[in-house]
């Protein structure tokens, strides 16, 4: 691939765009291209055309979506659903419609059924019901891989789509309302940590707790953003023959071992208190990434390092988080 091709990023002041868009400028790409939402909203359709019509990019990473946790998923499915078609639908269609060359859709675990075996395999795409509580966004995520296995059957276009494990890593979203379990649980440490060490000058016995969400039974799987920029960008320089590819690490851990791995690293010493009214979600989620490994990927961060890396990001930035919208 050209070094000066021209690569539309959608999505790009997001935590997966930026880390894109950082690695495709370490690696030499200098014709990239992004909009914010205030200024492109993917939802609109004629806007979505006009811009293709305009830039003529050769390639296109959609990395845009209304992404959030189990609450946000929860109380606005109908945004969940319907603003993902839309943007998708745009990109995909005004990406057929001015002949872009190659095309990567970015989707989550969250598309495989609920009780599907595990570790999961691409092929169990469609084979039971998914997990009620995403299931808005997994319908959507799933109209677009099959968009764009629709435009490779019928169009022969080079249209593909990877989905990553739960993600973290600079540029996640630390707010509450809306996090995922990995930069929430950075948040509520380190946040008791500070009003611990707060309170234990006027009360040196006192021990503060966290809450956390859920029986922290769940077991899940962790990859650091920068690891899904490479395989985004190791699927763009490479021809890969198939259109859909886990990426992930392929090993898991409880949330119980996810907490104390935290707890540890940001140095909080009060308690957990684990509240089991809350939702769990899907009791295990880990990608089979041997057909990603076949083609000749695989994740190189440790859980550890990479959670280290992302609480001296979260230190750096804390006061200019942003509130996220829904
Ligand atoms: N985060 C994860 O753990 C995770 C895991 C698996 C897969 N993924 C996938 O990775 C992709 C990106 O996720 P992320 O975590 O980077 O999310 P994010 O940080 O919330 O970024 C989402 C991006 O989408 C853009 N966007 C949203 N609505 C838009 C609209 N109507 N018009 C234009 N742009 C719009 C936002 O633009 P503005 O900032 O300009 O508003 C933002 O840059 C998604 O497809 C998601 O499904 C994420």
């Amino acid at each position: 691939m050209h070094k000066n091709a021209l690569i539309y990023v959608a999505g790009g002041n997001g935590m997966v765009g930026s880390a894109i868009l950082r690695l495709l400028s370490r690696k030499g790409y200098s014709n990239l291209l992004t909009m914010p939402s205030s200024e492109l909203d993917l939802r609109n359709q004629v806007a979505v055309d006009d811009f293709f019509n305009i830039n003529k990019p050769s390639i296109v990473i959609d990395a845009a979506a209304r992404v959030g946790g189990i609450l946000a998923n929860q109380q606005y499915p109908y945004q969940f659903l319907m603003d993902n078609l839309k943007i998708q639908n745009n990109l995909i269609d005004a990406s057929v419609t001015y002949e872009v060359e190659k095309f990567i859709f970015l989707g989550s675990s969250c598309i495989y059924p609920k009780f599907a075996n595990q570790p999961l395999r691409e092929e169990y795409l469609l084979t039971s019901a998914l997990e009620p509580t995403n299931e808005w966004y997994a319908l959507a995520k799933i109209a677009g891989i099959k968009a764009c296995e629709a435009a490779r059957i019928q169009y022969g276009k080079d249209f593909l789509s990877l989905m990553p494990t739960n993600l973290y890593g600079p540029n996640d979203n630390f707010d509450l309302k809306t996090s995922h379990v990995l930069p929430a649980m950075i948040r509520k440490f380190h946040e008791a940590k500070v009003r611990s060490e707060d309170l234990r000058m006027s009360n040196p016995k006192h021990i503060e707790r966290v809450e956390l969400w859920g029986s922290g039974t769940p077991m899940r799987e962790f990859l650091h953003v920068d690891d899904l920029a490479d395989a985004v960008v190791f699927a763009l320089e490479n021809s890969l023959e198939d259109h859909l590819y886990n990426v992930g690490t392929g090993v898991d851990l409880s949330i119980r071992e996810l907490a104390s791995m935290i707890q540890s690293i940001v140095g909080f010493e009060g308690d957990i208190v684990w509240d089991d009214n809350k939702p769990d979600g899907t009791p295990r989620k880990l990608m089979d990434v041997s057909k990603m490994t076949q083609a000749g990927w695989k994740a190189k961060l440790g859980l550890e390092e990479g959670i280290r890396s992302t609480y001296d990001w979260f230190l750096e930035n804390q006061n200019s988080f942003k509130e996220v919208k829904i």
